[in-house]
């Protein structure tokens, strides 16, 4: 077996395509998925997220393009890919009328790759990492949605895998449920498995991963690590001041280009792109007060990946649950 190298890719795919009909769900995707990384698949409802994962694990067939998993093409080596790869793809069916246990050890007995011998340790080790050791006796039908997904997660986690994939693991749970299975990822991620995970939320792509692919109409509009995609937007001042006029003219001649606006309080500020001006708060502020403009309230923005989605898709997103 060849050692996976520090830059190679868990998922990589090229040109993929999918079409129903005459709809192309999605289309001519080059994916990027670092080994190692944390990577979140964002997009909003209807963008070709599930449609993309159940091409990525051989649940349906490409219309064309070409997709590698650990570094194998597939669906060609499904058959010695799939061992390595957890999944968690709309929510799992469980017996509710059995216990977690039951139901994975059930699960694990359906697997053609996992030896019956060490079964039952498989299934309890795999309750003990997402947290339901306490509930393994418990009849499914008395958990709660954030239990019936990470019983869900530790499925995926039956045997020691390379890469997990979870489709929407937050959607439809409470607060609770979210955080649950949240802090799960993360100390999933912390173990060094490749995770990739899809959401229609920012706010929980932004809180759980080091790279995203955002997905828009079947198209990936941005790819990268958060951090470089978050610097590809725009930082703003923004003065709080009963000078409007005062306060542009000498933003103006410090070379910004103000715009006057409103607040969230309906107080008239000034507001200005930094753009890649080396000017800082502080010097900008001092200017302010020597041409005697009253300021009330001063801030440099830090760009919001919010904002950069935003003017990459025409769409918001939930930003939070
Ligand atoms: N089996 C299918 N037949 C026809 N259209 C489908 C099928 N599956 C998905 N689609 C369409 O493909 C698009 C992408 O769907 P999907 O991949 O489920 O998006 P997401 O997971 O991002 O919400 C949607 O317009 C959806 O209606
Ligand atoms: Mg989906």
């Amino acid at each position: 077996m060849s050692e996976l190298a520090q830059d190679s890719l868990a998922i990589e795919t090229r040109s993929l395509t999918k079409q129903f009909g005459s709809h192309k769900a999605v289309n001519a995707i080059d994916l990027a998925v670092p080994t190692g990384s944390v990577f979140g698949f964002l997009g909003p409802n209807g963008s070709g997220k599930t449609t993309t994962i159940r091409m990525l694990l051989g649940l349906i067939s490409a219309t064309s393009g070409e997709v590698r998993v650990l570094g194998q093409t597939m669906p060609q080596n499904l058959n010695s890919v799939l061992p390595k790869v957890g999944a968690l793809v709309e929510g799992p069916a469980f017996y509710g009328y059995l216990s977690g246990e039951a139901n994975l050890i059930r699960l694990d007995s359906a697997d053609q790759f996992a030896s019956s011998k060490d079964r039952i340790e498989r299934v309890r080790a795999a309750l003990e990492r997402v947290g339901l050791s306490h509930a393994a006796k418990k009849k499914v039908h008395a958990y709660s949605l954030g239990m019936k997904q990470r019983l869900g997660i530790a499925n995926a986690l039956l045997q020691p895998r390379d890469l997990l994939i979870l489709d929407e693991p937050t959607n439809g749970l409470d607060p609770q449920g979210t955080r649950e299975v949240r802090n799960l990822v993360r100390s999933l991620a912390s173990t060094g498995t490749t995770i990739f995970v899809s959401s229609h939320l920012l706010a929980e792509i932004e809180q759980l991963c080091s790279h995203v692919a955002v997905m828009s109409a079947g198209q990936i509009v941005a790819q990268g690590k958060i951090e470089d995609l978050r610097k590809e937007g725009e930082t703003r001042i923004r003065v709080s001041t009963p000078d409007l006029d005062a306060a542009a003219a000498v933003l103006v001649a410090l070379g910004l280009e103000p715009i006057t606006t409103m607040d969230a309080q309906l107080r008239q500020e000034v507001v200005a792109p930094l753009h890649d001006s080396k000017l800082e708060g502080d010097k900008i502020v001092a200017a302010l007060v020597k041409a005697k403009v009253r300021v009330s309230g001063f801030a440099v923005e830090e760009p919001s990946l919010e904002d950069r989605f935003v003017s990459l898709t025409g769409e918001g997103f939930d930003v939070v649950q």
